[in-house]
């Protein structure tokens, strides 16, 4: 924990987010204290990562609470403004999980939704160290006790949730039991969240790690150079069906025909027994200027379209493992449906 930055935290009047727009060359923070700035956070990728998403969409009806308290809104108005807090991003089911979880609170205070908001934090860092020990566990036990090449997709680490992370809590604690050779680092292309962010935590947890081109990647694993790949999700369907972010399929498919595993990594928070399977799940389409451009400046000619979906559905046979905070599910296996109770023993 020594090497973390808390991503999220309530600053006493309002909710304190690390700036991930800025990293990994500044370490800044913003307080948000309207739903205008908070929505706006969230699209811009200041606070960003399905389980982080969570907690802040959780503190964020606190965050709508005390700003009709301040303007004088009526019910309808708060209902709406935690609303779209709630709707700010469409992918990751924790946003709508972590609102809707503290919003039958609203009527017993702002205090009451702290203090729920808090807990979900809290749930979600011990989670993280159940999901960190038993994919370590998963993955030593499949691929024998020794050192190990990792291939990661995106950042799903501390920033991306309430502290320690799913897909590098789970390289964290491998390199906890020095089994970490190298971890490589797909850059994650457009926002470059692996280069910016994964590689930021590594670097700073001193595990070894290489960034490469998100078209690396499938001839990384091909020539045998990786030896299992961990990634996030966003939202997982019952069947297993896994949304992460864009790029994550290619490995998904790389691993299938390489012969290694993939393992994904993820809280019961992030499955959504709503959808039986991965095509219901509503893929955020982003601006095409992260596409269309570098900085503001034009990296395509003028007028061209862009195509900029930030996620992908990796199909459940591709899965090898899900491991949660209840342990791992060989989801390729068939163990699937995920059910209810399975989520129940995780909460
Ligand atoms: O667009 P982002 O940066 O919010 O996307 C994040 C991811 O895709 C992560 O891999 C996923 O949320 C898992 S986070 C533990």
């Amino acid at each position: 924990m020594e090497h973390e930055v808390p991503t999220v935290e309530w600053a006493g009047d309002g909710l304190r987010l690390l700036d991930q727009t800025v990293l990994p060359g500044r370490v800044e923070h913003v307080v948000v204290r309207d739903v205008a700035a908070l929505v706006d956070a969230i699209r811009r990728l200041v606070v960003r990562g399905a389980p982080a998403l969570g907690v802040a969409g959780a503190f964020g009806v606190a965050v709508a609470m005390r700003q009709a308290a301040r303007e004088g809104w009526d019910r309808a108005a708060l209902d709406e403004a935690i609303t779209r807090v709630r709707e700010a991003r469409p992918t990751a089911v924790n946003l709508a999980a972590g609102v809707d979880r503290v919003r039958p609170l609203v009527d017993e205070g702002a205090g009451a939704v702290l203090a729920a908001a808090q807990a979900l934090l809290d749930e979600d860092v011990r989670g993280n160290r159940a999901i960190g020990a038993a994919g370590a566990d998963w993955i030593l036990g499949r691929l024998g006790d020794r050192p190990l090449r990792v291939l990661t997709h995106c950042n799903a680490g501390a920033l991306a949730t309430a502290g320690w992370g799913t897909a590098l809590g789970v390289v964290r604690a491998l390199h906890g039991r020095g089994r970490v050779e190298m971890v490589y680092v797909d850059e994650t292309r457009p926002l470059l969240q692996g280069s910016r962010l994964t590689a930021w935590e590594l670097a700073r947890a001193g595990i070894p790690c290489a960034v490469q081109a998100d078209g690396a990647a499938p001839s990384t694993i091909l020539r045998g150079l990786a030896d299992v790949a961990v990634i996030g999700a966003d939202r997982i369907a019952a069947n297993g069906d896994t949304a992460n972010k864009i790029g994550s399929l290619g490995v998904a498919l790389a691993c299938a025909d390489a012969g290694i595993p993939l393992v994904v990594a993820a809280p019961w928070s992030t499955v959504d027994l709503a959808l039986p399977d991965g095509r219901g799940v509503p893929i955020e389409e982003r601006p095409a200027a992260e596409i269309l451009a570098w900085n503001g400046v034009p990296t395509a000619p003028e007028g061209v379209a862009a195509h900029n979906p930030a996620f992908d559905v990796t199909p459940a046979r591709l899965v090898t493992a899900l491991v949660t905070e209840t342990g791992p599910l060989e989801v390729s296996a068939g163990e699937t449906p995920l059910t209810a109770e399975g989520a129940a023993k995780g909460a």
